[in-house]
């Protein structure tokens, strides 16, 4: 019996035939598309409701079960398939993406990391988890006309998405003590998401941490709490008691799964909204699985939370978009909507390298003993080690400082002052590693026997803006992705002010053994510039495509309640709806937004 049952379920996991065998025409009151970060949160959400039947349809299986320890461990996650070589190994769980050639970066074509999986992008993420500032929720609040946007009022649905836990110091190193607002979070809600830090603190950040205070972004700093200015150790989208991943599908559906009867479909992709053209109502969506065609009706509504590059993608090949685009391509107009694919914001991130005179990753390999096997037995017997960490753990912000500043032009200037006040323009990362282009985890293996780091440092308040075409009306063919990065003149001026501040960020702390990249020969801001241009990779935020705005605004796509403008019945619930992507790491907005979103719905609103 029990290896007919497995027969059987090793049979099943050929997709089509497990389709064929369960999934068929349905009808419930909630379809969601995507079992992404937001997706699988607001599935969650809806399905709390006994009375309301909820459906989560998403492209992906289980990446425990299709990607293994690489997507669970934290200390693998940089090396999952993340490198930005189109050359880097295809991985099942993602959906392997390739940029148009950027433009301000000498052509070159990145491969962009997206999860295909149930958890979406926060299973492949690099798991620092933080909020973005009072400033930047004010000013969604100002660009919707909705005061329900602003930091206050978005704080409760930030508290309610996750539960934190101190970080445990009688196993991280003593040096690497954590302070946080504990009134940040509130633990009575019993948020699914984990958040904690990892039982490792990595001794270059002890360093940077350092470094960053000698050139005035102070240490102690609080994340969570509407401020972004000083360093401090990140905090994680981790589990406290396994050091694993916590993910949308480890959180939120894994609580659904077990109280709720929310139904999910696998290795199904949605092909097309249904959009009844003479009512523009969504009715459903049209979904391939395998070798199955099935559609599935919403009674209530459909919701969109396939991610800042396909949600547009879908929207318009379901003919919601910019008419223009639609026609090219034989889609019949249902909804003009300019700006759907368009106000595209994306963080990019470049390092200055150094050997250094401590241990980083590269102890893992070049020190195999104490290293690589050391790392995986401390892992698997005590959830310590480097393998608990993301490769990194401090990191700061600031605004350029005057002294740089004030070298920027009239023009630059005005336009970074569309930024709040308390909008950092760069993140800076210790990163436990070489940060020289990203192409793949192989660039790690230098092999000469030196250990490496770098301090990188991203750019936060982009003013650059790229966009996300169709180049068919068929969903399967991947959309144009124009990254748009350095294309505005003041992004170019903050990236070589940053390297300055990295290189003094350097200069201040004692482990360096001298710097390998962009090398000491590299110092007009020409040659600063041209480095950055080479070796600038995403850090994968993308954001901002189907904007909510205030109806007067042309571009908007969703209203500040997420709906779609001028169809019925379809919201959209993802980053893509972000009208400004705010400063550092997005996936505390998802989690958020769609909290929020779900209780509108809940509140007929
Ligand atoms: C390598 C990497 C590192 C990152 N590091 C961090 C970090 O440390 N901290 C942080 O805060 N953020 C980080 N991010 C970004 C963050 O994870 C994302 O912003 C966030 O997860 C996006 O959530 P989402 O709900 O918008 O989309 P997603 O989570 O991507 O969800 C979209 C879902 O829709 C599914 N889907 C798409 N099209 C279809 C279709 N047609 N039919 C069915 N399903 C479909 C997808 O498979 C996916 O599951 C990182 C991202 C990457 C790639
Ligand atoms: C912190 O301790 C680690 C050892 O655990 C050491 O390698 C590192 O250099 C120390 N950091 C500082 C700033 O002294
Ligand atoms: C100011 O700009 C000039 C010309 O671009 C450059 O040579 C100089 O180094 C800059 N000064 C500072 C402090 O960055
Ligand atoms: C950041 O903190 C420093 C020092 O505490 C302070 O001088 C500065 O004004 C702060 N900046 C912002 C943007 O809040």
């Amino acid at each position: 019996m029990v290896s007919k049952l497995a027969l059987f379920a090793s049979w099943c996991s050929l997709p089509s035939v497990c389709s064929a065998l369960f999934f068929g025409d349905a009808i419930f009151d909630y379809v969601i598309v995507g079992g992404g970060t937001s997706g699988l949160a607001i599935a969650a959400r809806l399905a709390e409701d006994s009375k309301v039947s909820v459906a989560v349809v998403e492209a992906g299986g289980y990446y425990e079960m299709e990607s293994g320890f690489m997507s669970v461990i934290p200390g693998f996650a940089a090396a999952a398939g993340t490198g930005t070589s189109p050359l880097d190994s295809l991985m099942m769980i993602d959906w392997n993406f390739n940029t148009v050639p950027l433009k301000e970066g000498n052509g070159r074509r990145l491969r962009y990391a997206r999860g295909k999986t149930l958890g979406g992008t926060s299973a492949r993420n690099y798991m620092v988890y933080h909020r973005g500032t009072e400033g930047a929720f004010d000013q969604w609040a100002d660009l919707t006309g909705d005061d329900s946007w602003s930091w206050d009022s978005v704080l409760p649905f930030f508290k309610k998405s996750c539960t934190v836990t101190p970080a445990d110091m009688s196993k991280r190193q003593a040096n690497a003590s954590v302070s946080y607002n504990p009134g940040a979070f509130d633990n009575a809600l019993n948020g699914p998401l984990q958040v904690t830090w990892p039982n490792y603190g990595s001794p270059f950040s002890t360093h940077v941490e350092i470094g960053l205070e000698k050139i005035g972004i102070l240490p102690g700093a609080d994340f969570n709490s509407g401020s972004l200015n000083g360093s401090s150790w990140a905090s994680t989208s981790i589990s406290p008691g396994d050091q694993a991943r916590s993910s949308s599908q480890t959180s939120f559906l894994k609580r659904a799964t077990t109280t709720t009867s929310i139904k999910v479909y696998t290795h199904s992709m949605v092909k097309k909204i249904v959009i009844d053209k003479t009512t523009t109502t969504a009715t459903g969506v049209e979904i391939e699985s395998g070798l199955v065609k099935f559609t599935l009706k919403a009674r209530k509504e459909v919701v969109l939370s396939a991610g800042a590059f396909q949600s547009p993608q879908l929207l318009m090949v379901s003919g919601v978009g910019p008419k223009q685009t639609l026609q090219r391509y034989g889609i019949p107009v249902i909804k003009d909507l300019p700006g759907v694919g368009q106000n595209l914001w994306d963080h990019t991130i470049f390092g200055v390298v150094h050997r250094v005179g401590v241990e980083t990753a590269s102890n893992l390999i070049v020190h195999p003993l104490t290293g690589a096997v050391k790392a995986l037995a401390d892992y698997a017997l005590k959830r310590t080690g480097p393998l608990t960490a993301p490769g990194f753990g401090v990191i700061g912000w600031e605004k350029i400082p005057q002294a740089l500043r004030s070298n920027f032009s009239v023009n630059n200037l005005e336009a970074l002052d569309e930024f709040p006040d308390d909008w950092p323009e760069v993140e800076y990362i210790g990163l436990d590693g070489i940060l020289d282009g990203w192409h793949s985890a192989l660039d790690q293996l230098l092999l000469d026997g030196q250990q490496y780091a770098t301090i990188a440092a991203a750019l936060v308040a982009p003013l650059s803006r790229g966009s996300v075409t169709i180049t068919s009306s068929n969903i399967k063919t991947a959309p144009d992705i124009d990254l748009g990065y350095l294309t505005h003149p003041a992004d170019r001026e903050v990236a070589v002010a940053a390297v300055k501040r990295l290189r003094q960020t350097w200069a201040g702390m004692d482990i360096s053994l001298g710097e390998y990249k962009p090398g000491v020969d590299v110092q007009s801001d020409e040659e600063i510039l041209e480095f950055v241009r080479q070796t600038m990779v995403p850090v994968w935020h993308p954001a901002g495509t189907c904007s909510m705005g205030k109806s007067t605004d042309p571009n908007a796509v969703v209203d500040s309640h997420a709906k779609v403008i001028g169809v019925r019945n379809l919201r959209v619930v993802d980053a893509s709806i972000f009208p400004t992507l705010p400063p550092g790491h997005p996936q505390s907005a998802c989690y958020m937004i769609a909290e929020k979103i779900a209780t509108d719905i809940q509140g007929g609103n």
